[in-house]
């Protein structure tokens, strides 16, 4: 019997109850979006004075021209240091984001930075949502999705982040919530030219610990349905990341998952030699 293509989120937990996610025809051969490279993304967070910034993105700039790797590479370096990194970068193929963005464009907003500023500095690419800020600014969906609206005004394409704590893991709830967590994130007119999805579960960022591969299977999985339940087939083609304590010994097992179309690298994004070899292990496509 054919199983019926699920309409929303509700329909797939009920069609769906075991696995959290459709088998949709994207690519259940090849397990991936034909034509999309995948997208390894440093997050430097709060790290690094100018000398130290500027000599690693020599080396990553360095790197990506001596290797050409098969994927897009993308670093966000701290607020303070993105104008001199784009700089140092400029015509690389490697582009720079931000970290975050505020929701409103202008405005007296002490401290914060706009997606336009963002985009001023030099970068195509805005995180929004990581769990730290989610954490230590108390940024809920709506607030998420809100900053991934602006950063779409800007022109800037949008990396929402989402996860779930290792509280919601242990009691089941993985998949209910970062099914919430996505709906209510999205953003207003979210597309495969403005948005990327990066699922980073709370308790893998910077632990050393990881979900299994089938559990980042079902995680992605589910994403996937709920995109092209809202998107129709154009959901194929949203980039989704893995994060959370990807480095060299996990990057190849982790991007060979299907609908895992990146990753986003914290701690291992600060060493040349780790970005490198988790860039090496992009899948070519
Ligand atoms: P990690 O961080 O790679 O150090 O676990 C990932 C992230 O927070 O984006």
């Amino acid at each position: 019997m054919a199983i019926p293509e699920p309409r929303n989120r509700y329909q797939i937990m009920i069609l769906y109850p075991i696995t959290g996610f459709a088998p949709v025809a994207r690519n259940s051969e090849i397990g991936y979006y034909p034509g999309m490279r995948q997208l390894i993304v440093g997050n430097w967070k709060m790290n690094g004075l100018k000398a130290e910034s500027l000599a690693r993105a020599s080396e990553f700039r360095a790197f990506a021209e001596a290797e050409k790797p098969a994927c897009d590479l993308l670093v966000c370096p701290p607020a303070t240091l993105v104008e001199a990194v784009a700089k140092a970068l400029a015509g690389s193929a490697i582009a720079v984001g931000g970290q975050d963005c505020h929701t409103e464009d202008k405005g007296a907003f002490t401290g914060d930075i706009a997606a336009a500023m963002v985009g001023d500095l030099g970068c195509r690419y805005v995180i929004v949502g990581h769990s730290e800020r989610r954490r230590d600014h108390g940024e809920n969906d709506t607030r998420v999705g809100a900053k991934a609206t602006a950063a779409h005004r800007a022109g800037l394409m949008a990396i929402v982040c989402l996860g779930e704590s290792a509280a919601e893991r242990d009691a089941g709830r993985a998949e209910t919530v970062v099914a919430a967590q996505l709906e209510g994130s999205w953003p207003q007119g979210g597309s495969p030219a403005n948005t990327v999805v990066a699922y980073e579960p709370v308790w893998a960022i910077g632990t050393g610990r990881t979900p299994t591969v089938a559990e980042i299977a079902a995680i992605h999985g589910l994403m996937r349905t709920l995109i092209v339940a809202r998107l129709g087939s154009d959901g194929h083609a949203v980039r989704l990341l893995y994060g959370g304590s990807v480095g060299p010994r996990n990057a190849a097992e982790i991007l060979a998952i299907p609908n895992v179309d990146g990753a986003l690298v914290g701690g291992a994004s600060l060493k040349i030699e780790d970005f490198a070899a988790i860039a090496r292990s992009c899948q070519a496509r």
